[in-house]
């Protein structure tokens, strides 16, 4: 598939903005804080329902606005959609595809498969758990729906399970409806863990075999799940950790506390990695999210990479440019070298600045960038 437009109302920085894409490759320059970022986030919103960075949907709404609007016009296999989404201070996003309003997020699935690279990927190793559980709920939210259905299912419990919390400190009569809430947990929390698990158990061979290229043969990697609550015991964790619960006024236990281990030959990356060999496995892990989504929908995804050229060295560009040359590809940079240049055949280069962008022919850019 591949973005053919993209048109923003009162989105981030935009008040309004048209954009035609080529199905190659797309470059955005521009210096900082133009508004590059913004763009590839409507992109990934609209075809995911979710912001890569997890942003609310108020701090999306352009300072001053009430509500916003993205439209993507997309192509898949020759036909053409028309994605909308809708954002409204205080209420849910709605979503449309060719006009039609879709009655949950998750009913996207399958119009777009997109994924951004952003340089914070890179750091997914060396940085805490967070990031890792979002790297998995964002590639299993893109190749399986019951998973995006349930995952929501899952949070919105433990939302109202943690509000009971914070009530029962001054209503301690309420612990009772605590029952209710836990079976409703675990009933999706062992869903999410299940699912986790046999995707990262496929997902690691997938990842270990795009790392043993890039470590030139000499890097085994392999992913490991380490999930909070394992499945059959998640009932009994819950119970036994309900006081302590109700002390910090919130959920100690679940899968939104679940992590995964990186090993290179054995050794875990998390502490003893080097920042190269931290980056190299965070490479692996991206391009093996590409090849996941390719074999799991039978299309390369749009890939979407933010500042993340400038971030790699030589080899590990020429990895991710071999993915690039593939499918289309939009790319964010303030300034790009000579020699990323020559191996980057631009089809289309836009100068973003100040809440704007033009398309202009490649050369021009070359030309601009030199200067700076
Ligand atoms: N909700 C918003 N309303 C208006 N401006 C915003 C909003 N959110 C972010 N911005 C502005 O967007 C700009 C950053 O855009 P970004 O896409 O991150 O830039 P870059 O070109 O560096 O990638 C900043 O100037 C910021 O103030
Ligand atoms: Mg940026």
């Amino acid at each position: 598939m591949f973005v053919k437009s993209l048109d923003l109302l009162n989105f981030r920085n935009y008040e309004t903005l048209s954009i035609e894409f080529d199905p190659g490759t797309n470059i955005l320059c521009g210096s900082n804080a133009q508004g590059k970022t913004n763009i590839l986030e409507a992109i990934y919103l609209a075809g995911t329902t979710k912001s890569h960075r997890g942003s609310k949907d108020r701090d999306m709404i352009r300072i001053g606005a009430d509500e916003s609007h993205i439209r993507m016009d997309t192509d898949r296999r020759g036909v053409g959609y028309r994605i909308d989404v809708h954002l409204k201070k205080g209420k849910g996003k709605g979503y449309a595809v060719g006009g039609v309003p879709l009655r949950k997020a998750a009913d996207l699935y399958g119009f777009a498969s997109i994924v951004f690279f952003s340089p914070e990927d890179l750091n997914i190793i060396k940085n805490g758990p967070s990031g890792r559980r979002r790297f998995l709920d964002l590639t299993l939210c893109g190749i399986d729906r019951v998973y995006m259905s349930d995952l929501s299912s899952y949070m919105r419990c433990l939302g109202q399970r943690n509000a009971l919390l914070k009530e029962i400190s001054f209503r301690s009569e309420r612990i009772s409806e605590l029952d209710v809430w836990d079976v409703q947990l675990a009933l999706y929390g062992k869903k999410i863990t299940e699912r986790r698990g046999r995707f990262i158990r496929d997902f690691s061979v997938t990842a270990a075999e795009k790392h043993l290229v890039l470590s030139g043969g000499k890097e085994k990697l392999e992913l490991l799940y380490e999930p909070n609550a394992p499945e059959g015991d998640f009932e009994d964790l819950l119970l036994a950790g309900r006081d302590n619960d109700i002390r910090m006024r919130s959920t100690g236990t679940g899968p939104h506390r679940d992590d995964m281990a990186i090993l290179a030959n054995g050794m875990d990356l998390r502490p003893y990695g080097s920042q190269g060999q931290q980056r190299t496995a965070a490479l692996s892990m991206k391009l093996a999210e590409i090849e996941t989504i390719l074999s799991e929908k039978n299309e390369m995804p749009v890939l979407l990479l933010d500042d993340v050229l400038s971030e790699l060295d030589r080899d590990r560009q020429d990895a991710l440019l071999a993915a690039i040359d593939r499918t289309q590809t939009i790319i964010t940079c303030t300034g790009m070298d000579e020699s990323v240049r020559e191996r980057l055949k631009a089809d289309r280069v836009f100068m973003v600045a100040d809440g704007r962008a033009e398309a202009v022919s490649a050369p021009e850019a070359g030309a601009e960038e030199q200067t700076t």
